[in-house]
């Protein structure tokens, strides 16, 4: 069983992941989910969260002390096999592999950052305690961690054992190990002809290895024509 709590100002940011795939992998008892909204850990009248920064300039921090309440009551005492998660522009890139690794931990915790960030204390206070990974969805801004959260969500709860019925499906999409980093190929169902359009044949043939070879070409197409960064140096030249 994975568990995995987040902590933000829009708890209800949360409410697809009782929806799909996540949905079932909690009902079944895979995962468990935790939503907690940060403001349970203010103390006046208006539950503030964030004030104006040290130093000047625009936009507002994210004050430290509901934070560090939060992540003491949400953390506990011991906080074992937990990877805490801070997702920021500023992070490291989340990719599959990061998914693959953060699947078989035990506990996640996602703590979403609002306005110009989180006091820069409570991540460091917290690294003392706990493992974390700032992690960035990719190189643009959105309003807060919390879609970030939810796309990480997803890409992590699919690889956790059990989640997925069809475990071979997930090693030939796009950026999985068993299709070596490349794009997935292109991929077809009935009817034969669709507006005008036709099935490559190769895919009727029955020929399992002239299969595997055209989807392994079109892989390599696609992959060079989208993304040559996830082609080796000498591939990328070709
Ligand atoms: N918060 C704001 N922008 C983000 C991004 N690109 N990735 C992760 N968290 C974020």
């Amino acid at each position: 069983m994975t568990r995995l709590d987040i902590i933000s100002i829009f708890p209800d940011y949360f409410q697809p992941l009782t929806l799909s795939l996540v949905g079932k992998a909690i009902g079944s008892g895979l995962v468990e989910l935790g939503v907690h909204d940060l403001r349970h850990w203010t103390h006046d009248r208006h539950h503030t969260v964030d004030d104006t920064p040290y130093g000047g300039g625009a936009g507002m921090v994210m004050k430290p002390e509901p934070w560090g309440e939060a992540l003491d009551a949400v953390l506990g005492e011991d906080p074992g096999d937990t990877v805490l998660v801070f997702p920021s522009p500023s992070g490291e890139r989340f990719h599959q592999s990061i998914a693959q690794e953060l699947s078989s931990r035990g506990r996640l915790v996602f703590a979403c950052g609002r306005y110009e960030g989180i006091d820069r204390r409570v991540i460091d206070h917290a690294a003392t305690r706990v493992e974390v990974r700032e992690l960035s969805l990719g190189d643009y801004v959105l309003n807060g961690g919390e879609v970030a959260t939810l796309a990480m969500v997803e890409a992590i709860v699919r690889l956790i054992p059990g989640v997925i019925g069809n475990p071979e499906s997930l090693s030939e999409e796009s950026h999985s190990e068993g299709n070596e980093g490349l794009l997935e190929y292109p991929v077809y169902t009935k009817p034969p002809l669709w507006r005008g359009l036709e099935v490559p044949q190769v895919l009727f043939s029955g020929h399992h290895a002239r299969i595997r070879e055209w989807r392994r070409g079109r892989s390599e197409e696609l992959t060079r024509e989208r993304r040559p960064d996830l082609l080796g140096p000498r591939d990328a030249q070709a």
